[in-house]
């Protein structure tokens, strides 16, 4: 699947993102393998900016860990709709578009958050969306606009569409953080869902860009992980006197603006392509449990 390998080409990368979490950490992927990287200054929805980008950097490889996320969180974009489609829709089409006249794979971190469980992926039963399946959560404007790039997103064949769901660091102290991040809420739902261990994950999306593969991969650990059993490590390893409260969905919609998508995707191309790939669980304790451990485990 897709382009010609590169072989033992010399790699430079380009990587948009530079002060966003996923981009800042890329960086120092990059770094710690010895691969050539420039982050991009163009903004995405620039044309002209990126050209100048690609021009200057002649890159072998670009990456687009650009994007609006929202602060404090996704309900920004219910109320800063423009932007939103300026940057995420716009911007990436952008993006790909010069990529693909300059014969470029790029890597583009979307999001898993385009599915909800329905009556075919009933929660608990293992059964996950596959990378072929068609987006059914549109309950957040976020969502939505990234459900409809990833469909256009579909007809450029150099565009490696890697989905990322609630993305895990071992750095505890990221508010980005998904551990982080539920850790301190006041109340907290308790849904397995698929989330990506980015520890482990970031890396093989650079490898993906070696072997110049393209198209959708759900980007997930294998398996899903609920609220309570992340919170419940936390506890064992981070803090013993750690406690919570978990709520139900109708009590989170009231301090909330737009629904928040769950599902189970499932990670079999990407195990088949990487066998090494850890299960969720597996992948939380590895890097990010164990190394934070401040308590003897019983
Ligand atoms: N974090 C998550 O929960 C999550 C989950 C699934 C998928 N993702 C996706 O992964 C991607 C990266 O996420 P992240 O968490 O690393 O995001 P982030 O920390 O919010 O960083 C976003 C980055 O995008 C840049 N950016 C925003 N608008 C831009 C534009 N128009 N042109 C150029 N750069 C722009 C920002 O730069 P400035 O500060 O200069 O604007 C920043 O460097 C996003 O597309 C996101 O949707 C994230």
């Amino acid at each position: 699947m897709g382009f010609p390998a590169s072989g033992d080409q010399k790699y430079k990368f380009l990587i948009y993102g530079k002060t966003g979490w996923i981009g800042g950490l890329l960086g120092k992927i990059c770094e710690s393998q010895g691969i050539e990287y420039v982050y991009g200054s163009g903004r995405l929805e620039d044309r002209n900016s990126l050209a100048s980008d690609l021009e200057n950097v002649k890159p072998t490889h670009v990456f687009n860990a650009a994007g609006v996320t929202g602060r404090p969180n996704v309900d920004w974009c219910e109320s800063h709709k423009v932007e939103t489609i300026r940057t995420n829709v716009v911007g990436t089409l952008t993006l790909a578009d010069l990529c693909r006249d300059k014969g470029l794979v790029l890597i583009n971190y979307a999001t898993g958050c385009i599915f909800e469980y329905d009556d075919k992926h009933t929660l608990g039963s293992g059964i996950g969306f596959k990378e072929e399946d068609t987006p059914n959560f549109i309950g957040s404007f976020y969502s939505k606009t990234k459900a409809m790039v990833e469909e256009l997103l579909k007809n450029y064949e150099n565009v490696c569409t890697l989905r990322v769901r609630m993305p895990i660091s071992s750095d505890l102290n990221n508010p980005r953080n998904f551990i982080t991040k539920i850790s301190r809420y006041d109340k907290v739902v308790d849904i397995p869902n698929s989330m990506t261990i980015l520890d482990e994950l970031l890396p093989i999306s650079i490898e993906m860009a070696k072997r110049n593969l393209t198209g959708i991969w759900n980007f997930t650990n294998p398996g899903v992980v609920s609220h309570n059993e992340i919170l419940q490590m936390y506890k064992d390893y981070i803090n013993p006197s750690y406690t919570w409260k978990n709520f139900n969905l109708e009590e989170q919609a009231k301090v909330i603006v737009a629904p928040r998508s769950n599902n189970e995707l499932d990670a079999s191309k990407l195990k088949t392509e990487f066998p090494e790939l850890m299960s969720i669980k597996e992948s939380l304790l590895h890097y990010v449990f164990k190394p934070n451990q401040k308590t003897p485990v019983a």
